[in-house]
């Protein structure tokens, strides 16, 4: 009788299992093979990796996928959820009909720092409808970026910059529009070095906590919004020569959480508020070279105490370093003021000129 029983509890959840998530997970498993199979495995393709490896070259039908290096299921249903192949020296393409696409649970994807030969992104990512994390920096696509990734609208981060071989591929106007129209969930966009040439739109998802859009060729004026905007931690718009901006004459909402600010090469054309001191209470980086920026340095830079990098050189700075500065308990690296000319009467300025001024 026992034994019956057994029996029938094998049968029910071999029936549940294999109902449940055996099947599923055949297909994924093949899917993912064919997927691993379209790549070879080359040394230098995840160059400016800390710890490149091949993910895939343990994947094997002698273990469950879910357990391969760089999957992950769902528990209950068992679909692949996450997959992370970052780093993995993949070289080769994916193509519109590549068996990645057929892992339509994905919520995860990272493909970063791999060598997609200057394959173009399909527009078949824009079919991953559960997609909150999408991540394909610095791995060798070019071309422009599909519209159709404004159709993932859950979306939470979305990492695309070209950091080592820039303005390779390119986002149209209507296409970034759109993007940061649709996807209202965003945290994170990485989009340094995409060839964007734009305008910045006023419309951006009130969750942000960071924004690269340095190096995108954008133009115009920087809405005085983005300052306000209440989650900010990163604010890097550096390294697009033709945009100017305005410093916000009263607090910043981002003021409290922003701890990186990359504004070095937009052009001010103004005096550096008194304020800035005051309200950037998190602030850690703070890059502002080639910023046209003139007149003194305000004393109030001496209550930025959690900053460690400070970067002022390239402007036309004038009158003296406010000495508090000099001892920031938290400048790890260095300040640099070049143009010191103008700053009499300070020993340190006099004698270095261009040297960037440590910090003892
Ligand atoms: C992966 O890339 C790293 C860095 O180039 C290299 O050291 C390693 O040998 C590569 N592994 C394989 C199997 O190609
Ligand atoms: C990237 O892959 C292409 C072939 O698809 C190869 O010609 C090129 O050398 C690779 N680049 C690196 C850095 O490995
Ligand atoms: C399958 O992969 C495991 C590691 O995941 C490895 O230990 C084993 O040798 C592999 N088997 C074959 C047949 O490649
Ligand atoms: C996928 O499409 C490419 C051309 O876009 C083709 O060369 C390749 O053979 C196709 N692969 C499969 C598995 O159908
Ligand atoms: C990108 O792909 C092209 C074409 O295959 C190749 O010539 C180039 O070396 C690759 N660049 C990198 C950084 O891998
Ligand atoms: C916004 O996303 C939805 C799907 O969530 C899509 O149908 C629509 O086309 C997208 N709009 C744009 C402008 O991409
Ligand atoms: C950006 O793309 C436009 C065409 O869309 C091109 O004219 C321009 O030269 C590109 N900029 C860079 C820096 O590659
Ligand atoms: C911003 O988005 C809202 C709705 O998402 C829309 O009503 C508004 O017109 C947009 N503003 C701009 C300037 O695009
Ligand atoms: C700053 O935040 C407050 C409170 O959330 C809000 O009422 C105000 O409109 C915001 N200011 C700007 C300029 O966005
Ligand atoms: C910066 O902006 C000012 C005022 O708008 C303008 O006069 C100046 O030419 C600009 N400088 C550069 C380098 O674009
Ligand atoms: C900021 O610095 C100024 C001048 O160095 C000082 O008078 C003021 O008390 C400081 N304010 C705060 C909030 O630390
Ligand atoms: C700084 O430069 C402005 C002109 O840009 C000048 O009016 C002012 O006197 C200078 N201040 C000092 C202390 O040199």
């Amino acid at each position: 009788m026992g034994y019956a029983v057994i029996m029938l509890l094998i049968v029910f959840l071999c029936h549940e299992v294999s109902s449940i998530s055996i099947l599923p997970h055949k297909h994924q498993t093949i899917s993912l093979l064919k997927f691993k199979q379209s790549f070879t495995v080359d040394p230098s393709a995840s160059y400016y990796c800390r710890k490149p490896y091949p993910k895939t070259s343990s994947w094997n039908t002698s273990r469950d996928c879910c357990s391969w290096d760089g999957v992950v299921c769902d528990d209950i249903t068992g679909h692949v959820i996450e997959l992370d192949l970052s780093c993995s020296n993949l070289t080769g393409t994916i193509d519109s009909n590549s068996s990645l696409f057929q892992l339509s649970h994905l919520q995860s994807l990272d493909l970063s720092l791999n060598n997609f030969s200057n394959s173009h992104i399909s527009p078949e990512f824009g079919k991953f409808s559960s997609l909150k994390h999408l991540h394909l920096s610095d791995s060798n696509f070019s071309g422009q970026i599909p519209s159709e990734i404004s159709h993932l609208s859950k979306l939470h981060s979305l990492r695309l910059s070209t950091i080592y071989d820039s303005n390779k591929l390119r986002l149209t106007t209507h296409d970034f529009k759109s993007l940061l129209q649709n996807l209202t969930q965003l945290r994170e966009l990485h989009l340094f070095g995409i060839n964007i040439s734009s305008t910045i739109p006023l419309n951006f998802s009130s969750h942000l906590t960071t924004l690269n859009l340095g190096y995108a060729g954008l133009y115009g004026i920087i809405p005085e919004s983005l300052f306000h905007q209440p989650n900010l931690e990163t604010l890097d718009l550096g390294f697009n020569y033709e945009l100017s901006g305005y410093f916000p004459k009263t607090k910043w909402n981002s003021s409290a959480s922003l701890i990186h600010i990359g504004l070095s090469g937009v052009n001010f054309s103004d005096n550096l508020p008194e304020s800035l001191g005051y309200h950037l209470t998190s602030v850690r980086y703070l890059f502002l070279q080639s910023c046209n920026l003139r007149g003194p340095i305000p004393e109030s830079l001496s209550n930025l105490t959690r900053i460690e990098n400070l970067y002022l050189s390239y402007n036309s700075l004038n009158g003296t370093i406010p000495p508090g500065m000099l001892s920031l308990p938290s400048l790890k690296f260095q300040v640099q003021f070049t143009n010191l000319d103008n700053f009499r009467g300070q020993s340190a300025a006099g004698s270095c000129g261009c040297q960037p001024l440590f910090k003892p």
